[in-house]
């Protein structure tokens, strides 16, 4: 259970932001045009698998932020712009990628918010194409957006890119986009989250009848278990399936799962990397869930209409925030590429078990931007 009393040491959060983007200002200039996904032993560039191409927008994603607070006409400002822009532009062909289930991570993290600065019809028209092509995913049978790893299969995850279908749907007023994306929601409301608010990571479905078979998972400890990011994202996905479509049932399950999410968190609001592992391994965290959550916890609290639970959870999320700064921040290693120590990728894979992990520098950077607003 978290244990928190309200705390926010500005000073704190500003010295993580400046950190933050000293260590990205870094990785441009060692590495130029280089989207790493993962650390290993603290460095970005090595030759590890990836096991699929979700994160290249997190970086430019970062820029973008770390121009907002940036001082207006400052040579800062012009330097994040121009980065922003460089990182960003080479995205655009991702737009008709029918390969993965992340085009909502991709553009909404780097064009969206391109646009929202500039309001330029052409960006506006890649965000919207993305969101049809993330569509097309759509399976009738089960109604749901298929996953990249099979046809059958559904991701937790895929709530957090569902947001680009809403946004589609609400700029070209196409009813058959915003249609799907409810749907893809309320099943995924339907077969991950359960009774208590924690979350499967994947469902399966029989491909002839639709018919929902089971819950499994490839990066938590088992079907039944609750992966701690999966349960991040689906906090966060449902805020925003909220945001976009005001049905209070997605706003019901984004709070089931952030309360299941806070009283299952170690007290200083850092989950292990699944919550029903095993004892010892619990004792292996995940810093990118807890960014994930904190992110996700500070924008629900912003939804909420009861002011005493969206303080509740602008407290939790604040209290998870100050923990990343101060035990997690890279800052006191010298020989570390990250901003935030202690992610995990794919433990069953090892892949990026206790590293940086792009996800989890960008929903920290996003955390200490609506925390420092
Ligand atoms: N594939 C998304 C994640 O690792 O959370």
């Amino acid at each position: 259970m978290i244990q928190f009393e309200p705390e926010n040491d500005r000073a704190q959060l500003e010295h993580a932001l400046a950190f933050a983007k000293q260590q990205v200002r870094s990785l441009i200039e060692r590495h130029p045009d280089f989207y790493p996904m993962y650390t290993k032993e603290g460095r970005w560039k090595h030759e590890g698998p990836v096991w699929t191409h979700w994160c290249d927008g997190f970086l430019p994603g970062m820029m973008w932020i770390f121009r907002r607070h940036s001082e207006d006409g400052s040579a800062e400002e012009q330097y994040w712009h121009e980065q922003a822009v460089r990182y960003t532009k080479p995205l655009e062909p991702r737009k008709d990628d029918r390969e993965v289930h992340d085009l909502g991570f991709i553009f909404l993290s780097t064009y969206y918010r391109w646009c929202q600065l500039t309001r330029d019809p052409a960006l506006n028209e890649v965000i919207v194409q993305a969101g049809k092509t993330l569509a097309l995913r759509f399976r009738e049978k089960g109604q749901y957006l298929r996953s990249f790893v099979a046809e059958n299969s559904l991701f937790i995850d895929i709530l957090m890119n569902v947001g680009i279908i809403f946004y589609a749907a609400r700029e070209t007023g196409d009813r058959k986009l915003r249609d799907i994306a409810l749907r893809h929601c309320f099943t995924t409301r339907r077969v991950l989250v359960r009774g208590d608010g924690s979350t499967a990571h994947e469902g399966l479905f029989d491909l002839e009848t639709g018919e929902f078979l089971k819950q499994t998972t490839h990066q938590g400890f088992r079907g039944d278990s609750c992966w701690s990011r999966g349960l991040a994202w689906a906090l966060y996905g449902f805020g925003t399936s909220y945001e976009y479509s005001r049905d209070p049932r997605f706003l019901a399950s984004a709070e089931a799962c952030a309360d299941y999410y806070i009283t299952h968190a170690n007290s200083d609001g850092v989950p292990p990397w699944d919550f029903n592992a095993p004892a010892e391994s619990r004792k292996l965290l995940d810093t990118s869930a807890a960014a994930i959550a904190a992110s996700g916890l500070l924008r629900l609290s912003r939804l909420l209409h009861d002011p005493v639970k969206g303080h509740f959870y602008w407290g939790a999320g604040m209290r998870i925030l100050h923990s990343l700064c101060e035990k997690h921040l890279a800052d006191k290693n010298a020989n570390w590429d990250g901003i935030l120590k202690g992610g995990v990728y794919h433990l069953p894979k090892n892949l990026g078990v206790d590293e940086s992990v792009m996800w989890g520098e960008y929903f920290f950077v996003e955390a200490l931007d609506h925390a420092l607003h």
